[in-house]
């Protein structure tokens, strides 16, 4: 049992839906797959199905709520609408992966109320993985209460990490700073979905993770989950986009000075 508060059960069951809709595509022919930002930025039918799904849901649901979502951005209606409280959506992290048929993709919906995330679901489709957390009522995985890495020894530590879309072309694509870790730690990953990296530091399997130039909607449900589960979270913003170090307390101070955060951005 989870302590969550029972007007998200709908939400939760929402995360369930559009990650069934994903696993029903997963691996067949014929997928239409776009480019966004740069050529390594993907949208496919999936992304922008899911997205629909979870928006028109959400408006019923909480209808004064304001929505960001990846794929549609801010909802028209809601430049006049100033609720405190606001759902940030990615409606499938991971689309590299799921356009090639990489297992490791999910469904990420976060609701703020005002600067802090409130309550969050992720869920990963093909591992059947539920992740929800609310705000001063803990985080669990399949409803188990979850816990961040207390580890203080790099040596010991194991490390996620991602690199930005617009890596081609930036000067700082986060290749040296994983280059730096390498001989560091006990291991490094980067499975390619940002909302489950920090859902999986928050279970305590990673003991700290680094990205830079994320989008809001990548960290806004995993955030809350480390923060539930007792972690650190850190970020800065700049120019909407985030560079995130998190985990274990004593790791991420390691890494402060260890991560080059340089936000030169692609031209
Ligand atoms: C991406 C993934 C990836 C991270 C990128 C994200 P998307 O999200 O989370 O792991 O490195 O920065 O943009 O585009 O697959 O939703
Ligand atoms: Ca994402
Ligand atoms: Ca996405």
């Amino acid at each position: 049992m989870t302590k969550i508060n029972s007007i998200y059960e709908p939400v939760i069951a929402l995360a369930k839906e559009a990650g069934a809709l994903q696993k029903a595509r997963y691996r067949k022919t014929g997928l239409m797959v776009e480019t966004k930002s740069t050529a390594v930025d993907l949208v496919t039918e999936v992304d922008l199905a899911c997205d629909a799904l979870i928006v028109q849901r959400l408006k019923q649901l909480f209808p004064d709520d304001r929505i960001l979502s990846e794929e549609q951005g801010i909802q028209p209606h809601d430049t006049d609408n100033h609720s405190e409280f606001q759902w940030i959506i990615d409606p499938l992290d991971g689309t590299t992966n799921f356009s090639v048929g990489h297992p490791i993709f999910a469904v990420s919906i976060a609701r703020w109320k005002n600067d802090l995330p409130e309550f969050g679901v992720v869920y990963v489709p093909m591992l059947d993985e539920l992740y929800v957390a609310e705000r001063g009522r803990g985080a669990y995985w399949n409803e188990q209460p979850l816990k961040c890495s207390t580890e203080s020894l790099l040596n010991r530590s194991v490390l996620a990490t991602g690199f930005p879309y617009d890596r081609a072309t930036a000067e700082n694509n986060n290749a040296e700073n994983a280059r730096v870790m390498i001989p560091l730690v006990k291991g490094i990953r980067r499975l390619g979905a940002a909302a489950y990296d920090l859902c999986l530091v928050a279970a305590g399997v990673y003991d700290a993770y680094w990205e830079l130039r994320l989008a809001k909607w990548d960290l806004a449900a995993g955030r809350l989950m480390i923060e539930e589960a007792g972690g650190t979270f850190w970020c800065s913003e700049e120019e909407g986009k985030y560079n995130v170090i998190t985990g274990s307390k004593a790791i991420c101070d390691q890494l402060h000075l260890l991560v080059d955060m340089r936000n030169s951005k692609g031209k």
